[in-house]
């Protein structure tokens, strides 16, 4: 399931990430890589322990943490602090892989499970070609290419690639989320379920039947989280 959270920077915590990482100090993009994706990895990344990284960081996790569509698609048990790309002239591309299964973060010590994927585009999409994101499930072939400030979230299981970016620079934010609910077909199930939920109590108020449903929700999380 891919779920596209718009508008997850506000435009003034967008400016203030584009000022820190405009002159910031990128380096080769393989420091994070795995073996296999070591050979097909061809982009510029921000080291972590850059005063840059962590300033960004800190914004993004602020913005994470107050986005409640976010926090009901991912149910996040644990999230690797974000990392940052960009992707340009001779540095512009990033072919098929899959993302290691296991992270671990040198910051906080843990180790994260990959569960979901998640990228945020920096980047005003009018302002470079190319640089889709590519990512594969049972259905096909997904293009994601999305406004500046907006996130899309994705299974760590998928197959994907980043198309080569033939001119100007595509930035954007990339980091993994644990979840307390492990299989995508139950949290998506969850998702639906809550999505469903607001929507009836919007439009209908607490009657009985959404209170009901509220419960079952709940319910069904406290049977299949872990925390
Ligand atoms: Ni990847």
């Amino acid at each position: 399931m891919l779920i596209e959270i718009p508008e997850l920077l506000s435009s003034q915590a967008l400016q203030q990430c584009r000022e820190l990482l405009a002159d910031a100090p990128w380096a080769d993009g393989r420091i994070t890589a795995g073996t296999q994706s070591a050979q097909v990895k061809n982009n510029l990344q921000l080291p972590e322990q850059t005063q840059q990284c962590q300033a960004v960081r800190a914004i993004i996790q602020e913005a994470l943490n107050q986005n409640a569509l976010f926090l009901s698609a991912a149910l996040p048990k644990r999230i690797f602090p974000p990392l940052f790309n960009r992707y340009e002239g001779e540095h512009n591309t990033f072919g098929n892989h899959i993302d290691n299964a296991i992270r671990y973060c040198a910051v906080t010590g843990q180790r994260v499970r990959t569960d979901l994927s998640a990228t945020i585009f920096l980047s005003d999409p009018d302002s470079y070609d190319g640089g889709e994101l590519i990512i594969e499930d049972t259905y096909g072939e997904h293009s994601v290419k999305l406004a500046a400030g907006d996130m899309v979230l994705y299974p760590g299981s998928s197959l994907h690639r980043v198309e080569p970016v033939t001119r100007g620079a595509r930035v954007a934010s990339f980091f993994w989320i644990e979840s307390m609910v492990r299989e995508t077909e139950r949290r998506r199930l969850l998702f639906e379920m809550d999505m469903s939920i607001l929507e009836l109590r919007n439009t209908q108020g607490d009657s009985r039947p959404a209170v009901n449903l509220t419960g079952c929700y709940h319910n069904l999380l406290r049977m299949w989280a872990e925390v």
